[in-house]
């Protein structure tokens, strides 16, 4: 009998027809050496769930950005235009991408990759911790300064919020103050986030990007 590496988990492999090494292995359910990506994280990599979360916040994030630097540059044109309209939409649809990013983060914490104890691990985590704070912020503001505010709310077409007659001054007061400067610091740790995902993929090249895209780079 011999031990062999088995891909897969939670099965019994016994290999009878080797007459120089029989084995017999049992892969214990909770190891996850399976090659396909689970929905759920592991210690070593992101799952499925995360990873859409995270790829399709970062391009709605990507068109906000780009429509709003767009009319800081170029002011009133079509083109801004274009994107301004539908800054409401995809920031509303952003705000309930993030609700569920939150509550997943929340249920996998326990099952994620570890970014390890020293000086590189603890600025990870706070990293991420500042991008989560700030991320919830940027929409919250400016839901909390729609619902407030004397105008309806009806970003797909419908009311959601409706008038508020007289508008309920600090929700108004709060999203002018926060939603606009608290988005250019969110883009701000944005290019810090991916500054240092190039420096992990550049310098240390440690397998950073694949717990988060691909596969095998991540050792699986
Ligand atoms: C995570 C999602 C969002 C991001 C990244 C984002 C980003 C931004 C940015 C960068 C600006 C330009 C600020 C400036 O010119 O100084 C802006 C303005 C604006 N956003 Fe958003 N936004 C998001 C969600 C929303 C939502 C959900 C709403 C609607 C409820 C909204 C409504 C507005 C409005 C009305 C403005 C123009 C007034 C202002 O500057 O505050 N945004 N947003
Ligand atoms: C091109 C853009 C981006 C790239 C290349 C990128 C890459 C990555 C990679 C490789 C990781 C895994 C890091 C690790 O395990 O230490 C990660 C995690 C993370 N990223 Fe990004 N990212 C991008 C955009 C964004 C954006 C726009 C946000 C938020 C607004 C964001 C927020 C996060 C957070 C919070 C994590 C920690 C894991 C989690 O809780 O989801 N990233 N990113």
């Amino acid at each position: 009998m011999r031990d062999l590496p088995v891909w897969g988990h939670g099965h019994t492999v016994t290999n009878k027809s080797s007459q120089l090494y029989p084995f017999q292995v049992t892969v214990p359910k909770e190891t996850n050496l399976c090659n396909s990506l689970t929905w759920r994280d592991t210690a070593l990599r992101y799952g499925r769930m995360t990873r859409l979360l995270h790829w399709s916040i970062a391009v709605l994030m990507l068109w906000q950005f780009t429509g709003m630097g767009l009319r800081l540059v170029l002011g009133r044109t079509p083109l801004v235009g274009f994107f301004v309209g539908w800054h409401q939409p995809v920031g509303t649809v952003l705000f309930l991408l993030i609700v569920i990013r939150v509550i997943w983060a929340l249920v996998n914490r326990r099952h994620r990759p570890d970014h390890g104890a020293g000086f590189w691990g603890i600025a990870a985590r706070l990293g991420h911790l500042a991008l989560y704070l700030v991320m919830v912020i940027v929409p919250v503001s400016a839901l909390l300064r729609a619902y407030g505010g004397e105008r309806v709310f009806a970003p797909f077409g419908f009311e959601v919020f409706p008038a508020q007659q007289p508008p309920i001054d600090w929700m108004v007061t709060i999203g002018e103050a926060l939603h606009g400067e608290l988005a250019w610091l969110l883009l701000a740790l944005i290019a810090g986030h991916v500054i240092m995902v190039g420096v992990h993929e550049g310098m240390w090249r440690d397998g950073t990007l694949a717990r988060m895209a691909g596969r095998r780079r991540a050792g699986l």
